[in-house]
């Protein structure tokens, strides 16, 4: 943590807070706001699901979001390296859970970055067709998504433009390289959606689409309903793998971390609600159903846009969208392997961002050619990897540091901090650690096989 006399370089810093901020709201906004949250909560019946989600953001989101930026900042360093410092008057069992997580953390950004960039990849081809730089197929974007899908040449091309736009960013820095970017996406990201619900607000389904988010049927909602919620939770703060941890390290010594990362949750929320509420505005004005799955924004979005005024602007409107918040959360998923490279083996940030990227990249080689391929990887990394991490990190934070690092975010809040690190102490020791647990052994199929909840998937 500390340079000593003879450290080559110092260490990365963000420029300045609002840029941190940018940054990790960049991270948190992705494919999971605008692809993954409609979807699912068109699938699981509105507003009842939506209420679950919330109550999960509050409960494990903000208390493990906050742990992970704490865990950085004290500790200065990769995830494996700032749980090593933070741990190591726990002796050897420190040492051990630290390197334990810390390489499933780097393995889970291993993992998510070479589907999620098939997935982005996606975006740019929709992007692409929507600009009629190529045809769109005459059948349908059900036909052009299939096209895209069963073309191992296309889904690979879009996947290295995505892996060469990611590493780029990443090779350049903390501060030239993603500071710099997310500055400028996330305004236009917030621009664009705020365009969009606009138009939307002038062509109708507006109020549809916010009574369906905002009015809960709890007929609707299923035990399966909760688990999704909650494993959603994770993937949309990017909790679970370090990547708070990471970007949390390059803070400068300041104590804002309670304020920043209410931020960036407050600020992943809406955003995954306002895209919620343009996408669903769009499917109701045209009398569809919301529960059409994965496809949502691939299938069922562009062949609505061809028939809205104007709809093509939109549709390069919303792809834009789409394409900013991959990029923007994929520099976290590249920067967590980039840094523990570069921390703890002294690789140069340009050698890790390229060799690892690299790396990443031939390991989505096969998701951009098998369904399959990507949905192992989906699974084992959203299913079981996130949450183990984010189990094992909220054990770290609420029972191994020691109280100064611990409490060491509240300081800034004067009088109220103390109550506040009183509430969070007791929620992350307890609350958080059991509902994740629980999220983990359903996921697993345990407790369904116990009799508890029925959980499928
Ligand atoms: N949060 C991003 C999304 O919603 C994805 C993401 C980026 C992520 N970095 C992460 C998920 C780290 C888990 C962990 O799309």
């Amino acid at each position: 943590m500390d340079r000593g006399p003879d450290s080559p370089k110092p260490r990365a810093r963000w420029g300045t807070r609002l840029g941190f901020v940018l940054a990790a709201s960049g991270s948190a906004v992705g494919l999971g706001n605008i692809w993954k949250f409609p979807y699912i909560t068109g699938e699981y019946g509105g507003g009842a699901f939506v209420l679950v989600y919330l109550g999960c953001i509050l409960l494990i989101g903000l208390p493990l979001m906050y742990s992970e930026l704490i865990i950085g900042r004290r500790g200065g360093k990769d995830v494996l390296g700032a749980l090593r410092a933070l741990t190591r008057h726990r002796g050897p069992g420190g040492r051990i859970l630290s390197v334990l997580t810390g390489t499933l953390a780097v393995g889970s950004g291993f993992f998510i970055l070479s589907y999620y960039s098939v997935v982005a990849g996606w975006a740019i081809h929709f992007l692409v067709v929507s600009l009629g730089i190529t045809s769109r197929s005459p059948d349908g974007a059900e036909a052009t998504f299939l096209a895209l899908v069963g073309s191992s040449a296309l889904s690979v091309l879009w996947h290295s433009v995505f892996m060469l736009l990611v590493i780029g960013v990443v090779a350049r820095g903390v501060h030239e390289g993603i500071e710099f970017l997310c500055s400028r996406l996330m305004p236009a990201l917030v621009g664009i959606l705020l365009l969009l619900l606009v138009y939307v607000g002038l062509t109708g389904g507006l109020a549809l689409s916010v009574e369906f988010l905002f009015r809960p049927d709890f007929s609707k909602l299923s035990g399966e309903a909760i688990l999704e919620a909650l494993g959603h939770a994770f993937f949309t703060l990017s909790l679970g793998m370090g990547a708070m941890v990471t970007y949390g390290s390059y803070l400068k010594r300041d104590t804002y971390v309670v304020r920043d990362g209410v931020t960036v949750a407050v600020l992943d929320t809406v955003i995954a609600l306002l895209a919620g509420m343009v996408i669903f505005s769009v499917v109701f004005a045209a009398g569809m159903e919301p529960g059409a799955g994965p496809g949502l924004v691939f299938v069922t979005l562009p062949d609505l846009f061809l028939d809205m005024p104007g709809g093509t602007l939109f549709g390069v409107a919303f792809f834009f969208l789409l394409l900013f918040a991959a990029w923007s959360s994929g520099l976290s998923l590249l920067e967590v392997v980039v840094a523990y490279f570069v921390d703890e083996h002294g690789f140069s940030r340009t050698a890790a961002s390229w060799l690892f990227g690299a790396l990443i990249w031939g390991l989505g080689l096969g998701s951009a050619v098998s369904g399959d391929f990507m949905d192992f990887f989906d699974n084992l990394t959203t299913r079981y990897m996130l949450p183990l991490g984010g189990l094992i990190i909220a054990v770290i934070a609420g029972w191994l540091l020691r109280p100064a690092d611990r409490e060491a975010g509240f300081l800034s809040l004067g009088d109220a901090g103390t109550p506040l690190a009183r509430a969070w102490t007791l929620i992350i020791r307890f609350v958080t650690p059991i509902l994740v647990l629980v999220v983990l052994l359903a996921k697993m199929g345990i407790l369904d096989r116990l009799g508890f909840l029925r959980t499928g998937g």
